[in-house]
């Protein structure tokens, strides 16, 4: 392996460290925690996992956590009045509803009831429009993280070629205005794209968001370009179940420059760029 391995964790523990120091600052001066509200509906295992880390994280870092979980027969209307009286809440900075939500709850609506001012996940169709505007918002934590990483990676990134491929509302389509931002030349790449080798071999930057197991090549990376996982796949291998991500990461790691290994990139991001958008909400609700 020739790339330069992209540490994640190490990069969120540093940053985790910054948050806790900003909460604390942030509770000094305004005598209470920034507090993040975290909404589960249903038992689905995966969602519990992703509540329960999120709340202890928030814990660790000095934030008052407020869980809120409700059976899988919730209403619509008893699902929006919990939100709409988190919204109300004085001591509640950043709501997340974990997604999916069981059927037949509308999650759409349920996202747009949500304050744009504690949307912490990006999700509010406002904090969309004003990221694509250049606007101060708050901005989706995958997206987000993995623009952490490639700053960290590469420093400016002004003028590269990037390519996304992925357009889902929770990252690829965030992500695209992100490298836009940094005045990177960006191609959004999906299912029906044509000609993906060649588009990917084009690029300095690889941002995989696609969410199917080693589907992007090796060989397809450009020399000493930067990749970015964002995939997570269980596969089993040899009897034994494995997390890959969209990249075959042994043969791109011969290529690229630097890339994120999975487990251990770009997951481990997303969750303290949570804690970070609890931050700036806290902050920006309070001055
Ligand atoms: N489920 C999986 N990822 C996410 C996320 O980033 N936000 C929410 N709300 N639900 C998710």
């Amino acid at each position: 392996m020739t790339a330069h391995l992209i540490d994640g964790k190490a990069f969120a523990a540093g940053l985790g460290d910054r948050i806790a120091a900003g909460a604390s600052d942030f509770a000094a001066r305004t005598g209470r925690a920034p507090g993040l509200a975290v909404v589960l509906v249903g038992t689905d295992p995966a969602s519990e996992i992703y509540v329960r880390s999120k709340g202890r994280m928030a814990r660790k870092l000095g934030m008052e956590s407020f869980e809120h979980r409700l059976p899988a027969d919730t209403t619509q209307e008893e699902l929006l009045a919990l939100v709409a009286g988190l919204n109300a809440d004085a001591a509640v900075d950043g709501i997340l509803v974990q997604l999916p939500l069981p059927s037949p709850l509308d999650s759409r609506a349920v996202i747009e009831a949500i304050d744009p001012g504690k949307d912490v996940d990006g999700l509010h169709p406002l904090s969309a429009g004003h990221l694509v505007a250049g606007l101060p918002g708050l901005v989706s934590c995958t997206p987000l993280g993995c623009l952490m990483l490639l700053r960290e990676t590469l420093g400016s990134l002004a003028g590269l070629d990037a390519i996304v491929i992925g357009r889902s509302i929770l990252v690829g389509k965030p992500m695209a205005q992100l490298l836009l931002a940094e005045n990177c030349t960006v191609t959004m790449a999906h299912s029906r794209s044509r000609d993906l080798p060649e588009k990917v071999a084009r690029a300095d930057i690889v941002v995989a968001a696609v969410g199917q197991a080693e589907m992007i090549r090796g060989e397809w990376i450009k020399p000493g370009a930067t990749v970015i996982d964002v995939g997570t796949s269980r596969v089993l291998r040899d009897g034994r179940t494995l997390l890959v991500g969209d990249v075959d990461f042994a043969a791109a790691a011969e290529r690229a420059r630097a890339i994120t290994p999975v487990p251990g990139g770009v997951g481990p991001m997303t969750i303290m760029s949570l804690m970070h958008n609890t931050l700036v909400a806290a902050c920006r609700r309070r001055g």
